[in-house]
């Protein structure tokens, strides 16, 4: 499809939203995003440019956002903090890029902002974020000191939907580039909207949790997200399991990551 396909059906969206529900909604307001024609590549048909990340393995198809495996945290900050490659971008206060260390022993991958995120243009800093600084610091993880956080997507969906996939699509290039220049050791899911878009899988949290699983050679455990276990305490017990099993897989990586 055309970029002015997809301006064409972005309109038409619009005015449709709008008639029905009197006003603009939050998905329709602001500017409309950047689109890119679709490509062909090898015979399947993906957004954006041909230039792909060098990273591999679940990874992007999407167009690569002005990026490479060689870009720097810090142009990778400055081209999601320009970013118009869906619609989320019309509504939000700031971009929630990531926050940690820059060589992290572990990176760990949540949904996409909240509220308090979005006001404070950082991640998990909400109550969700206290309880996962906290299951982060019971295996000697913490932001501070060996930990990067990173999300799904870096604008906030309205009203703190899951991202959509095309809006996770479109972000997929800033999270590939952020892996290839933190280097992780390991990597922590947070919760189902993580596990499966990193891997493009259709099973969640409930199937994968615990696993050690594997990202073009990047051990990966899920467990339940923060904001799961606040509201279903009764799962806590089993993430405490998971965290058990990423704290065991960290020590065989370095017995002294968290010194
Ligand atoms: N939930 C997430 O998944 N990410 C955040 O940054 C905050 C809450």
């Amino acid at each position: 499809m055309t970029k002015d396909d997809k301006q064409i059906i972005y309109k038409l969206l619009k005015t449709a939203s709008d008639s029905i529900y009197g006003y603009s909604s939050p998905d329709f307001a602001g500017e409309m995003p950047e689109f890119q024609d679709d490509i062909l590549v090898s015979g399947e048909q993906v957004a954006g440019s041909s230039e792909q990340l060098a990273v591999s393995g679940g990874q992007s198809v999407a167009g690569n956002g002005g990026l490479s495996s060689e870009s720097t945290l810090s142009h990778i900050n400055k081209k999601i903090a320009e970013c118009k490659r869906c619609a989320l971008c019309a509504n939000r206060r700031n971009v929630v890029p990531g926050m940690g260390v820059e060589n992290p022993f572990v990176l760990v991958i949540g949904e996409g902002p909240g509220e308090e995120e979005d006001k404070q243009g950082k991640p998990f800093v909400g109550s969700a974020g206290q309880l996962l600084d906290k299951m982060l610091a019971a295996i000697g993880l913490s932001r501070e000191k060996n930990c990067y956080i990173a999300n799904i997507v870096k604008c906030r969906p309205p009203a703190n939907r899951n991202p959509m996939n095309e809006e996770a699509d479109a972000c997929r290039p800033f999270l590939d580039a952020q892996i290839a220049a933190l280097k992780p050791r390991a990597i922590l899911c947070a919760g189902s909207v993580a596990v499966k878009n990193l891997f493009h899988s259709e099973d969640g949290v409930m199937k994968l949790h615990g696993q050690i699983l594997d990202f073009n050679g990047i051990p990966v455990v899920t467990t339940w997200h923060p904001s799961a276990l606040l509201r279903a305490p009764e799962n806590k017990r089993t993430a405490w399991e998971d965290l058990k099993v990423f704290r065991t897989l960290l020590l065989s990586l370095s017995p002294d990551y968290d010194k």
